[in-house]
């Protein structure tokens, strides 16, 4: 009997969803007990977010500082496998996700077991992966997959349709040219194919080899261009970040005035520097090709961007 572990925490439902296609493949499957845990801040999240609040949470996002979660039950399982699905707040993982990782809880049930981060984001992931496997680091859990699956439409589209989506609640197409807000119908019915190719390794014990079980799956795509502007996005909010939390705390009016402040100069940079900054960029990537090629190739580890199992494994649905 293989035991796997689901550590999941979704606002809009979009990420249990997610994980629901992907360990559908073998939930009712006889060798494999599936125990799925979701987490649950004391203090919940709002959601639709009113733009203060959606500001006020970055701060803490980005220096991963915990909230308090709701306890688990007690739980006397050894895992054989665990798959942590998680969202990005602020190119960090979700303050949620980032109280588990830092739970006693995670430090006894994850230690020295593969995990696979499930992603499900608008599109910039990046830096809060390197954060997520710093986390995983800290607890001696050993990541063996990443699958990402991003808002669609352009960046340009998704800058619109997601914020109004966390706003306001409303994911549907707007004025006939930006896309339903949030992963696609089929990007979500297609993740079952990790599942497959996660019940087939289960029964070949792979994961205890410590490789990617989902790889050749098309389970990560870095966006070269997002590279840069993650590293710069991360820099800027650190800086910001560390002045508001010295200055002020949460919900206090003092960090209204800040956090009003950090968004004015936001608007300003994307009205300004960020086009520039696009430019250099563009140049940038064309001048070094290979040096950013190797970058992508580092981020999409340990599953890799490749396809070559995607037939054999698309066939089940
Ligand atoms: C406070 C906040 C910040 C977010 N920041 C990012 C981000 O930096 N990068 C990104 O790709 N998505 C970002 N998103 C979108 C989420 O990653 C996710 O797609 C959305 O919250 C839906 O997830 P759910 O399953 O929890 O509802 C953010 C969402 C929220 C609420």
């Amino acid at each position: 009997m293989k035991k796997v572990l689901v550590i999941s925490y979704s606002q809009t439902g979009q990420l249990t969803r997610l994980v629901e296609n992907v360990t559908r493949p073998f939930m009712s499957e006889p060798t494999i007990e599936v125990t799925w845990r979701e987490i649950k801040p004391k203090k919940p999240y709002p959601f639709p977010w009113q733009f203060m609040t959606f500001m006020d949470t970055f701060p803490e996002s980005v220096y991963l500082d915990p909230c308090e979660l709701e306890n688990f039950e007690a739980d006397t399982n050894e895992y054989d496998l665990v798959i942590l699905a998680y969202q990005v707040w602020f190119l960090s993982p979700s303050i949620p996700i980032t109280s588990f990782l830092k739970s006693d809880y995670a430090k006894e049930k994850l230690k020295n077991k593969p995990i696979i981060t499930l992603i499900g984001c608008r599109n910039m992931w990046i830096m809060a992966q390197e954060k997520v496997k710093t986390l995983l680091g800290n607890i001696g859990a050993k990541l063996i997959d990443n699958i990402v699956l991003v808002d669609q439409g352009s960046s340009l589209a998704t800058f619109i349709t997601t914020p109004r989506w966390m706003m306001s609640g409303k994911k549907d197409a707007l004025w006939g040219i930006f896309p339903k807000a949030g992963i696609s119908e089929e990007a979500l019915r297609s993740a079952s194919r990790f599942g497959y190719a996660i019940k087939q390794a289960l029964a070949n014990d792979e994961e205890k080899k410590g490789v990617s079980l989902c790889h050749g799956l098309g389970a990560v795509s870095v966006d070269e261009k997002l590279i840069k502007s993650e590293k710069i996005g991360t820099k800027s909010f650190h800086i910001w970040g560390k002045l508001i939390r010295k200055c002020s705390k949460q919900g206090e009016l003092k960090r209204k005035l800040f956090i009003m402040l950090y968004t004015i100069f936001l608007v300003c940079i994307i009205i300004t520097v960020v086009p520039l900054n696009m430019l250099i960029q563009t140049l940038y990537r064309k001048l070094n090709k290979e040096e950013v090629l190797k970058q992508k190739a580092l981020y999409e580890l340990p599953s890799g961007s490749g396809t070559e199992r995607m037939k054999e494994f698309s066939s089940y649905e």
